[in-house]
C-alpha cells in the first residue's frame, strides 16, 4: 500500500507504524536481558541478601541483574574494624555470590571519610597521626583488601566523595593529614594491588557544573601524572526533576571527552517531598520527622508511579544514547523496602525510589526501563 503514497505521507505512515510497534513491543522479561550489549545492570546488595536470608531479594537479583555492589560490606568500618583486624567473612560470601551467578563484581569503597573508624586517623593518645603513618595505613588496607580479591572483584570505587559541591577538595582527615596527593596515592596503591581491576572515582551531584568541573580537573591532573583512573562513578541519587535529562547528557558528554568511562553507580529516584534545599547525598544530613514529609506511607499513588516511570525512562534513554561510554548502571538497593532513602535525611519515611516495590513486585518504572531498551533495539 506504500506504493501509492506520496513520499511525505509515506514517511509519516512509517513513523506512526514504528511508534505503534514500539508501544506494543514486548518488553524483555529482565533488566539484564533488556540491556545486554549496551551496559551491565547492577544492584547494591545488603547483608541479608549476601547471606541468603532474604530469599525473595536474592531471587530478584539473580533473575534481573548481572552486576552487584556491596551496600556496606566492604566499607572500612566493616571489613577492617580495628588495627590489624580484618573481617572477611561477609565480603567472602559477597564475592562468592557474584561468582556463582557469573556477575560483574564491584568493590565499594576503599577511601572515604564516612564509615571509617576513628582509629585510622589517630595515634594511641588520640592525636592525628602524621602523613607517613596514614599513608602506610591506607597502603596496607588497600593491599590487603584489594589483594584478597585480586582478579575476582573487577572494579573498585577507590576514592569516594572527595569533593565539595563547589568543586573544591573536601576537608576530610585524608586531605588534612596526607595532603592533596592522597587521591593519587590511593589510585596508585589500588593499581599496584590489582593491575587488571577497573578503578573508579565515585561521587554524587556531578550533574551540577561546579562539582563536575572539579572532578574533571582532578581526573585530568591524575591522568597527566600517569595515574590509572578507568571511570568516573556518577552516583545518581536523583529526584523527579533533578538532574534534567539535558544535565545528564552534558555530564556524560563531558566525561566522554575526558577519555574516561562512566558508571552510574548508585541510582535511585526520590519521589518524596524534599527535606532540604540541597541536591545532595551527604550522609551527615539529618532532618526532623514530619508527617508532611512522608505522604506515601500507605503506597504510591498511580499518578506518581507514572511520573517515576517516565523519569526512569528519560534517564535510561540518556544512558543508552551514551552506551559507548556508560559501562554499568547500578541501582542502589533491590526493593523499595531496602533503600537507604527510608532513613535519610529523615528517619522512618516510606520511600519508593527503586524498580521493585516492598513486596518485590516490579513497578511501572521497571516496565518503562525495559521498554526503553526494547524500543531502542527495534528502531536501530
Ligand atoms: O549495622 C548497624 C546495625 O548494627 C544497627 O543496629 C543499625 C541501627 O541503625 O545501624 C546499622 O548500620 C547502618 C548501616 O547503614 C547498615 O544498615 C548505619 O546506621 C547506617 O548509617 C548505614 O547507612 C549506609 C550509609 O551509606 C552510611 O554512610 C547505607 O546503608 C548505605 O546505603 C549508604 O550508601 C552510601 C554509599 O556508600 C556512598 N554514596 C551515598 C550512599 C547513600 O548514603
Amino acid at each position: 500500500m506504500f506504493v501509492k503514497m506520496q513520499p511525505m505521507v509515506r514517511s509519516a505512515a512509517l513513523a506512526a507504524f514504528i511508534l505503534a510497534f514500539a508501544a506494543t513491543a514486548q518488553a524483555p522479561t529482565s533488566l539484564k536481558e533488556a540491556y545486554r550489549g549496551d551496559f551491565a545492570i547492577g544492584a547494591a546488595i545488603n547483608t541479608a541478601q549476601i547471606t541468603g536470608q532474604d530469599r525473595r531479594g536474592d531471587a530478584i537479583v539473580e533473575a534481573q541483574f548481572n552486576s552487584i555492589s556491596p551496600e556496606n560490606a566492604l566499607k572500612w568500618e566493616n571489613v577492617h574494624p580495628a588495627p590489624g583486624v580484618y573481617a572477611f567473612d561477609l565480603p567472602d560470601q559477597y564475592v562468592a555470590f557474584g561468582e556463582k551467578h557469573h556477575m560483574f563484581i564491584v568493590g565499594h569503597c576503599l577511601v572515604w571519610h564516612n564509615q571509617v573508624p576513628a582509629w585510622v586517623f589517630r595515634d594511641d593518645i588520640g592525636n592525628f597521626v602524621d602523613r607517613e603513618t596514614l599513608l602506610k595505613r591506607m597502603h596496607d588496607h588497600i593491599f590487603t583488601v584489594v589483594g584478597r580479591y585480586k582478579g575476582r572483584i573487577q572494579s573498585w570505587d577507590v576514592v569516594n566523595e572527595a569533593l565539595n559541591d563547589d568543586g573544591t577538595l573536601r576537608q576530610s582527615p585524608w586531605l588534612k593529614i596526607i595532603g592533596e596527593d592522597y587521591i593519587a596515592k590511593a589510585f596508585q596503591y589500588a593499581h599496584e594491588a590489582d593491575p587488571q581491576a577497573q578503578l573508579t572515582y565515585n561521587d554524587y551531584s556531578l550533574e551540577n557544573g561546579a562539582k563536575r568541573n572539579g572532578v574533571i580537573a582532578l581526573i585530568a591532573k591524575l591522568k597527566a601524572q600517569g595515574i590509572t583512573v578507568t571511570s568516573v562513578g556518577l552516583q545518581g541519587h536523583d529526584g523527579l526533576t533533578w538532574p534534567s535529562v539535558e544535565d545528564e547528557d552534558t555530564t556524560l558528554s563531558a566525561f566522554a571527552k575526558l577519555g574516561v568511562k562512566v558508571a552510574i553507580t548508585e541510582l535511585d529516584i526520590d519521589v518524596l517531598p524534599p527535606a532540604t534545599r540541597q541536591q545532595s547525598a551527604e550522609v551527615s544530613l539529618k532532618v526532623q520527622q514530619d508527617p508532611k514529609l512522608n505522604p506515601y506511607a500507605d503506597g504510591l499513588p498511580q499518578s506518581v508511579q507514572q511520573q517515576l516511570a517516565e523519569r526512569y525512562a528519560g534517564l535510561f534513554g540518556v544512558y543508552l544514547k551514551h552506551r559507548d561510554v556508560v559501562t554499568r548502571v547500578t541501582l542502589w538497593g533491590v526493593t523499595d523496602g531496602d533503600s537507604w532513602r527510608n532513613d535519610w535525611p529523615v528517619k522512618g519515611r516510606t520511600s519508593h525510589p527503586l524498580l521493585f516495590d516492598r513486596s518485590g513486585q516490579p513497578k511501572p518504572a521497571f516496565q518503562a526501563v525495559t521498554r526503553v531498551a526494547a524500543t531502542a533495539k527495534t528502531t536501530n
